[in-house]
């Protein structure tokens, strides 16, 4: 592992320690024979000989095991690190005898002296790499290599140091929790990892703390359960936050190693804002010839919320005449769109006032109620350039049928409806009197008859007349004048004069033949 200038302290007391433990040997050499195991019967002599060099290092919670040899990892020292020495009750001096080593890593990670038994390190070695050798001894005479004994299996453990650094491998995060929550609401978890060994020492037991991100957020120190710690965080004021987490090992004393990760914190929203209209006052000109359904104006109520909670809808709630205009809410623009629902008329009224409100779709949170907000629309009729309009649609006039030319039969009559009120002149719609009937007066909308007429071809002469405004004349309206041609019973039969005289003087014209019929019989 690379090392780091955090770690200088450690290689000094790594070093210490182990120019000690490898003093102990020498020192008191009398091995403690008489608790070994071993592994195989019969390789007790050898197994006995197996002094624990580094036995000051086997903690009690280990307890003692005899076939295991410590070294410690990371260790760069100038000479091979003497890991331990074997002795076997053989070496008594009479025969000469060899230490042999077999296993992993024999004879090139670990040697032996085959006369002392010392077996070295050769090598630099990281537990998180490998963490234990299994390795064989086995003496034998070192004459003839027989063997003196079965070989024996050992253990060489390698031991922990503090080498590596906690790490976030998910990080970096990203987390969400709503806006206003209340302090101690969970946000998220993080999880740093450490590859030094979890159950010796405190190389890896970790304490989490915060960097950066206060007063917003805490951390629990063990559980790394990231917390709001501030009331009433304001999505509208700030909306994502940076924090740093930081994890130590060493249970975050001094001397551990660490690692930051960072959280990214979103605060999600909240219907924690009423609409607010822009204006209080909203004052639109309405030409009166808009169309119903066109849009007349727009209103806006803006919201600090977002997505769902910053919707409203929108409503004539008062005013004059409301039924004339309608608001409609546009799901894109979020505004109120004022249309007409009747046709306006600036002659009859000029202005209107209503009182409009925008209400959100989702309800306050606190309240149970939709937030709303109000506001006031003043409209403004615009007067526009109006064809003429004729007294009526329909105009029913009757003529005798031997009415002589030029007999006035009746009189239309239009005018322009605006303020500035045009002139108009009249027009018959020649295709509708081909056989040019009837004239009419351009200037007062008189017809009279132009040609003798005859019952007997048309009772009905219904003809189109044509309003045109002086000052403009693509102003043009029209209405039907249906003419009915009354009938002088020219073909009835000869009675006496004076009943006749009398009936027509008193009789409505649409009797006269019934009464004749009438008379008829009494007479005869
Ligand atoms: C005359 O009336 C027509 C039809 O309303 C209109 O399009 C046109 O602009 C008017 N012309 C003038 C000069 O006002
Ligand atoms: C003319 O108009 C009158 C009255 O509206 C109607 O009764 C009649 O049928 C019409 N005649 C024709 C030929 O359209």
């Amino acid at each position: 592992m690379p090392k780091r200038s955090e770690e200088m302290l450690t290689d000094v007391w790594t070093s210490l320690l182990l120019v000690w433990i490898t003093c102990v040997p020498y020192t008191s050499m009398t091995p403690i024979i008489s608790q070994s195991k071993s592994l195989q019967t019969g390789s007790t002599a050898l197994l006995r000989g197996l002094v624990e060099g580094q036995r000051i290092l086997s903690r009690a919670k280990r307890g003692w095991v005899w076939n295991q040899m410590f070294v410690l990892e990371e260790f760069s020292g100038p000479d091979p690190i003497l890991v331990g020495r074997l002795h076997t009750d053989l070496d008594v001096g009479s025969t000469p005898i060899k230490y042999v080593l077999a296993g992993e890593g024999a004879g090139t990670i670990f040697a032996i002296n085959e006369i002392t038994g010392d077996i070295h390190a050769m090598k630099r070695l990281d537990r998180e790499e490998k963490a234990e050798y299994t390795l064989t001894a086995q003496v034998t005479n070192r004459d003839t290599d027989q063997p003196l004994e079965p070989p024996s299996e050992f253990i060489i453990k390698v031991q922990d140091i503090n080498d590596n650094p906690p790490q976030f491998v998910e990080g970096p995060y990203r987390a969400s929790v709503p806006e206003m929550s209340q302090v101690g609401t969970s946000v998220t978890r993080v999880t740093a990892t450490d590859a030094d060994d979890p159950v010796y020492g405190n190389s890896a037991k970790l304490v989490y703390s915060i960097l950066e991100g206060q007063p917003y957020f805490s951390i629990d120190p063990n559980t790394a359960i990231i917390k709001i710690a501030l009331h009433g965080m304001d999505r509208e004021m700030r909306e994502e936050y940076l924090v740093v987490i930081q994890a130590k090992d060493m249970g975050g004393h001094m001397g551990g190693l660490s690692g930051t990760t960072t959280v990214t914190v979103t605060l999600t929203d909240v219907n924690d804002n009423p609409p607010k209209f822009s204006k209080s006052l909203y004052e639109f000109v309405i030409p009166e010839e808009l169309g119903i359904g066109k849009p007349g104006g727009k209103v806006k109520a803006n919201d600090r919320d977002i997505g769902e909670n910053a919707k409203s809808t929108y409503n004539i709630i008062d005013g004059d005449e409301k039924d004339v205009f309608e608001i409609t809410t546009d799901a894109q623009t979020q505004e109120g769109i004022l249309r007409l629902k009747k046709p306006l008329n600036f002659e009859t009224k000029k202005s209107y006032t209503l009182k409009v409100e925008a209400a959100n779709i989702r309800f306050d949170p606190n309240s149970g109620v939709p937030f709303k907000d109000t506001a006031t629309v003043k409209i403004a009729v615009e007067d526009s350039d109006e064809p003429p309009v004729f007294s009526k649609p329909t105009f029913v006039l009757q003529v005798d049928e031997n009415a002589p030319i030029n007999t006035v039969i009746g009189t239309v009559t239009a005018r322009d409806p605006d303020v500035t009120g045009s002139l108009v002149r009249y027009f018959i719609d020649r295709h509708t009197d081909l056989e040019r009937q009837f004239n009419i007066n351009v200037d007062d909308g008189k017809i009279t008859l132009a040609k003798p007429l005859d019952r007997e071809t048309d009772m009905w002469h219904n003809i189109t007349v044509t309003a045109t405004e002086i000052r403009n004349h693509s102003q043009i309206s029209r209405a039907i004048v249906a003419i009915r041609v009354l009938d002088i019973n020219d073909n009835a039969p000869e009675f006496a004069t004076e009943y006749e005289a009398f009936l027509c003087e008193n009789g409505k014209p649409g009797q006269v033949r019934g009464i004749h019929h009438f008379l008829q019989l009494n007479v005869g």
